[in-house]
């Protein structure tokens, strides 16, 4: 594939048009399922053109809203642009965009927060309705209609095989090499009707290396030539440090015990600085021919591959810096042999995270005493960004790791609190909570004695005297003995922080 001609069939030359032309082909109401994951391989174009069409709609008085779904979080040139209008009806399946919350938190955008894995068979099940448009960037269209898939995969099999109107966006901007690193898989069937998927290591080929798509449901074909949008990730502060040290102090041990591999199991990363700082740790620790099974693929991760560490990474999408994007580009012919990019119902599917072993570790807002996790609300009723893959991750996991630092806005607010106001993942669902404070291994362990181990070893020393205090009145005066807790006092700790005081003060 040259840089010059991408789009090779010359059925398609025909609807080749611009950015407006296209979006001029949207209807209001249409859901459009849009590829992007984590800022990588979104349109560029499309949703911008949209977005200045709905605001010209808007402004001779119609309305002109749409249903976005995505693979994850995107950028401001989609996310931002079409909430900054107002034209988005309802967002799934992930965001973490700053206009597209303050709406949502507004009460004046709707949103699923739904587990990254299950997107796609919601929409073969047709839970959320019908997919009317695919809007897809992709690297290049091949002579015989195949997709060259750009920088993420996300939920474009499923957009391009459900949706009745497809628009490509064809990016010159991302590196014709990408040809080859991914492994779209078309096994998977609805109920009752599903097989095993064939995958046992995470370097495991299993589909193809293009994206199928009927070319009779092209509408349009649109050129651009722009970066993903990478964001540069900071140097790993003293938390983030710590953190990853009592991380990697523990997974040596549980090589020691002999419950972990020398070579660790597959690993799982999220997103972000912490989870980034781990990754550094794990370039100066120990442990050799690491791989991962993950859904992102950060800076960590191509420094692990390029000092040798890490011998193979599946993930669904990039999520770069610009200088990592640089060195990617660079490089992309090595990388394509230790890096292949799959459909996100695969590299989240919880038959494969089972089947490896998957370590995986996650951020959180907050924990409870009795080590239920909030990742998604703050304040209990404020959404930050989403459940994303933490479910399929946490719930599938050999170990599920959440980390955070023990306290928030300036020491205000604990990260430790009696109960949280909102839990993403249960007391169930969680083996270990780190702050850098320490490390509480849960793991076999009564509610009683969980919340003994995360007050003495997670939470701030600063709050630890009103934690026992709550904890001790907790067990003497709860009804119920298995779970204490003071039900009048529970969210007392969030009522403060809601009035901007410390939370806790006064216990
Ligand atoms: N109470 C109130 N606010 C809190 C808080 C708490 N306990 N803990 C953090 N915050 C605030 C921070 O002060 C910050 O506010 P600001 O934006 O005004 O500065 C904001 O929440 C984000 O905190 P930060 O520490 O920067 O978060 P992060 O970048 O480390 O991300 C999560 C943490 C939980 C938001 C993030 O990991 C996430 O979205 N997780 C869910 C999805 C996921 O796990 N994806 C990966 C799966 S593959």
């Amino acid at each position: 594939m040259s840089h010059e001609s991408r789009v090779l069939p010359p059925a398609l030359r025909g609807r080749l048009m611009s950015a407006d032309a296209a979006a001029a082909l949207i209807r209001p109401d249409d859901h459009i399922g849009m590829s992007g994951f984590t800022g990588a391989g979104y349109p560029k174009a499309v949703p911008k053109a949209l977005a200045q069409r709905m605001q010209a709609v808007h402004a001779a008085g119609a309305p002109f809203k749409v249903g976005i779904w995505t693979g994850a979080s995107t950028a401001p040139e989609l996310d931002g642009a079409l909430a900054a209008v107002d034209g988005v009806e309802m967002r799934l399946p992930y965001q973490s965009d700053p206009v597209c919350r303050q709406r949502i938190n507004a009460g004046q955008m709707e949103y699923i927060d739904i587990h990254l894995s299950h997107v796609a068979q919601f929409v073969w099940f047709g839970f959320l309705g019908h997919l009317d448009v695919a809007v897809v960037e992709v690297a290049g269209i091949l002579e015989d209609g195949r997709l060259v898939p750009s920088t993420s995969v996300g939920n474009n099999k499923t957009w391009l095989e459900q949706a009745d109107k497809v628009i490509l966006e064809v990016n010159t901007a991302q590196n014709p090499q990408l040809l080859g690193m991914h492994d779209i898989y078309y096994g998977t069937q609805l109920p009752p009707h599903r097989q095993p998927i064939p995958l046992v290591r995470p370097g495991d080929r299993i589909g193809e290396t293009t994206l199928r798509c009927d070319l009779d449901k092209v509408i349009a074909v649109v050129e651009t030539h722009a970066p993903d949008r990478n964001i540069n990730f900071a140097a790993p502060d003293d938390n983030s440090v710590r953190i990853a040290g009592h991380i990697l102090e523990f997974l040596s041990h549980e090589v020691r015990k002999g419950r972990l591999p020398a070579e660790l199991l597959p690993l799982q990363s999220g997103v972000g600085n912490i989870a980034n700082a781990v990754l550094a740790g794990l370039a100066d620790g120990p442990f050799e021919q690491l791989t991962a099974f993950t859904e992102v693929l950060q800076d960590g991760m191509l420094d692990l591959i390029r000092c040798g560490k890490l011998g193979f990474a599946s993930a669904t999408a990039l999520s770069l810096s610009n200088a990592a994007m640089a060195d990617f580009n660079a490089n992309l012919a090595d990388y394509r042999r230790r890096i292949l990019l799959r459909p996100q119902e695969i590299s989240n599917h919880p038959e494969l995270i089972r089947r490896l072993g998957v370590v995986s570790m996650n951020g959180m807002i907050e924990a409870d005493l009795y080590g239920n996790v909030n990742s998604t609300h703050l304040m209990g009723t404020q959404i930050m960004n989403g459940i994303g893959g933490s479910g399929d991750f946490a719930r599938n996991a050999y170990l599920s790791i959440f980390m955070t630092p023990s306290t928030a806005k300036n020491g205000l607010i604990s990260c430790i609190v009696p109960m949280t106001p909102h839990v993403d993942h249960t007391e169930h669902d969680v083996q270990i909570l780190v702050t850098e404070q320490g490390l509480a291994d849960l793991r076999g362990l009564s509610p009683k004695q969980r919340a003994q181990v995360i007050i003495e070893r997670c939470a701030h020393p600063d709050f630890r005297p009103a934690l026992r205090d709550y904890y001790r009145r907790a067990l003497d005066q709860s009804p119920g003995k298995h779970t204490p807790h003071l039900l009048q006092e529970a969210f007392a700790w969030h009522l403060q922080a809601l009035r901007g005081e410390r939370m806790g003060h006064g216990a």
